[in-house]
């Protein structure tokens, strides 16, 4: 068996909605980018954001610089199902983003996809959920955001075993804001994570996203050793600025 390495399409999902997706899935990209990978991102469903405005794909964008895509888009600020219902319009299909995805494939070597919410949230009108579609992906891998606070440890587990019941290959875990001065519970929540059988990927610090976007792609791969190393990034990254 070879050494285990980074799929074409990496899955972020989360234990919530709110943990840290987004910065996470731009954190991966700059890491990508910066290891001299094509990379873009993809978002199936964005909700809460209206026409014209910058949603988790604009996001990725400002802290990456790398061109992202996003499917379908719906105003309310609530999961894709009830918020397309709300607006009396259908969702994209699961085949519609298996090809979308297909085609992004085509032209980049990785594909980072953001989810809406947690894994079992529905993205199509059949009640497919994003656990469906990165059980449909060929070659996918997914990267579980966590938080750092009590309670994650329940939530974290609950996920685990929801991917791993469908057969879905865990990347890992990556704590989704890491604080500066983390209490008992944070720390002992780390060791224990970190001590999972696939491994705490990383956690990006808090306060990540208000750093200007150089400092961000600069810094993304020490946060994230566990993808650089799935992406066969060799040794440590340069030392990380105090904060
Ligand atoms: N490391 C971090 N430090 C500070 N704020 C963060 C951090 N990660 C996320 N946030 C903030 O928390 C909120 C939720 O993060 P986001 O990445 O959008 O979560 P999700 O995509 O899971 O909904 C956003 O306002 C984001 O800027
Ligand atoms: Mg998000």
């Amino acid at each position: 068996m070879g050494e285990p390495s980074l799929p074409s399409v990496v899955v972020v999902t989360g234990t919530d909605t709110d943990v840290g997706k987004t910065v996470v899935t731009a954190a991966a990209v700059a890491l990508l980018v910066g290891a001299g990978l094509r990379v873009t991102a993809y978002k199936p469903t964005q909700t809460g954001v209206a026409p014209g405005e910058p949603g988790d794909m604009g996001e990725v964008e400002r802290l990456t610089g790398a061109a992202t895509r996003e499917g379908a888009r719906l105003r309310a600020p609530m999961a894709p199902r009830p918020a397309a219902a709300l607006e009396g319009g259908s969702l994209p299909t699961l085949a519609h983003h298996l090809d979308v995805i297909a085609h992004l494939s085509a032209r980049h070597d990785v594909v980072v996809v953001e989810g809406a919410g947690g894994l079992l949230v529905e993205l199509t009108d059949g009640g497919e959920t994003l656990a469906d579609l990165a059980a449909a992906l060929p070659d996918s891998g997914t990267v579980l955001v966590a938080r750092s606070a009590l309670g994650t440890l329940n939530h974290t587990m609950l996920t685990r075993e929801a991917l791993s019941h469908r057969a879905i290959r865990l990347l890992g875990v990556v704590i989704g804001a890491w604080p500066r001065e983390p209490d008992v519970i944070e720390t002992t929540n780390r060791d224990y994570l970190s001590a999972l059988p696939e491994g705490l990927l990383g956690a990006v610090p808090q306060g990540a996203p208000a750093l200007p976007p150089d400092v961000f792609r600069e810094e993304a791969r020490a946060w994230l050793p566990g993808l650089a190393a799935l992406a066969g990034l060799a040794g440590p990254a340069a030392p990380t600025r105090p904060a």
